[in-house]
């Protein structure tokens, strides 16, 4: 299936304090210099603070991660969890479409959701509610026909059922996920004949069931508050790592207010707005994108020439003042590949 970006794109994208800190946790699983292992839950959460993924959030995703846009764009658009076009507000319904689940009964899934929310698939319904998509195996045959509905599983369906769950999800309810027709799981329709006393007779609901009910986040966006950010193995240096964090941002802050470089080095010569008003594209470097080159203006930087002169000193300040990409001015070789653009520039000048 060919997935695309949506034409249709917002100027920008920026994690909530709270998803920033989340994402920044979840990065540390990894050893130094393999951050972007993290590019799944990092895009995942990115997704869940707009409801899909948007370019600018890919970009951003990237920035973060230290890795280059295409990269992430590759995961991206790879898995059918991320979505690259608007979704319903309530929820997109992923209808599976493989072999059980079509012989099951997809194809009336599908026409209820062409009639109840949008003739195609990855339109908005009317009132911008719903979405849909038809997916591929989501490996719950045994349960067939089944449709993924926000985080969770509604199996066993009919069209009839499936239109009931829509218009309860309209009026503002969750139905509960998992079979549709009275099963518990998924032992034969007819009741379980085989490890009878396996089946916990007293549990009213399976285990991916009774999860979904106590998470309660079926259909609802997760936004970074819901529990603490727990990172368990970076054992006690987490607190240590966290307050000095704290200590070097305040020590900075103060810094900067005195009117002082931050750290170490020495701050490059300073533009209050661009030469001609017109900035070069400093996204053009490779390593910086959206938010990068914002934060580059905001240091009175704009030009390609600018970052071509800098010496040691300078490189040394702006790798420490450059607040979530610090090194990045070293490890991308930003003054090397801005000579390159001086030099093309002139060349073409000439
Ligand atoms: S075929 Fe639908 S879940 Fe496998």
């Amino acid at each position: 299936m060919l997935r695309r970006l949506s034409p249709v794109q917002p100027d920008s994208f920026e994690f909530t304090p709270a998803n920033l800190e989340w994402a920044r946790a979840q990065m540390t699983k990894y050893p130094e210099g393999r951050q972007q292992s993290a590019v799944i839950p990092v895009l995942w959460r990115a997704q869940e603070q707009e409801g899909w993924l948007t370019r600018p959030a890919i970009e951003y995703c990237a920035d973060l991660l230290g890795m280059a846009y295409i990269r992430v764009l590759e995961v991206a658009t790879f898995y059918f969890m991320f979505q690259l076009q608007p979704v319903g507000s309530v929820a997109h319904i992923q209808i599976c479409g493989t072999t059980t689940c079509m012989i099951c009964g997809a194809g009336e899934l599908i026409a209820v959701c062409k009639e109840k929310i949008a003739p195609q698939a990855h339109m908005l319904s009317e009132d911008g509610k719903f979405s849909w998509e038809e997916v591929e195996c989501l490996a719950a045959c045994s349960n067939a026909p089944m449709a993924q509905i926000g985080k969770d599983y509604y199996e066993d369906l009919t069209a009839e059922k499936l239109a009931q769950l829509i218009d309860a999800m309209a009026a503002g309810k969750v139905p509960v996920p998992g079979p549709q027709d009275g099963r518990f799981s998924s032992e034969p329709k007819s009741g379980a004949n085989a490890l009878t006393g396996l089946v916990p007779a007293v549990e009213k609901y399976n285990a991916s069931v009774a999860l979904a009910v106590d998470l309660k986040d079926t259909i609802k966006r997760i936004d970074g508050t819901e529990a603490p950010i727990l990172t368990p193995w970076l054992g006690g240096k987490a607190a240590k790592a966290k307050a000095e964090a704290k200590a070097e941002a305040s020590a900075a802050r103060d810094d900067r207010a005195a009117g002082q470089p931050a750290i170490s080095g020495r701050q490059p010569v300073k533009l209050e707005a661009p030469k001609g008003g017109q900035a070069d594209d400093l996204k053009e470097i490779s390593g910086v994108g959206p938010v990068l080159e914002k934060l580059l203006h905001s240091l009175g930087i704009y030009h390609f020439d600018q970052i071509a002169d800098w010496d040691d000193e300078e490189i040394a300040w702006v790798d420490e003042n450059l607040e979530g990409f610090k090194g990045r001015v070293s490890r991308d070789e930003w003054v090397r590949q801005a000579q390159v653009f001086v030099k093309e520039r002139k060349g073409s000048n000439d």
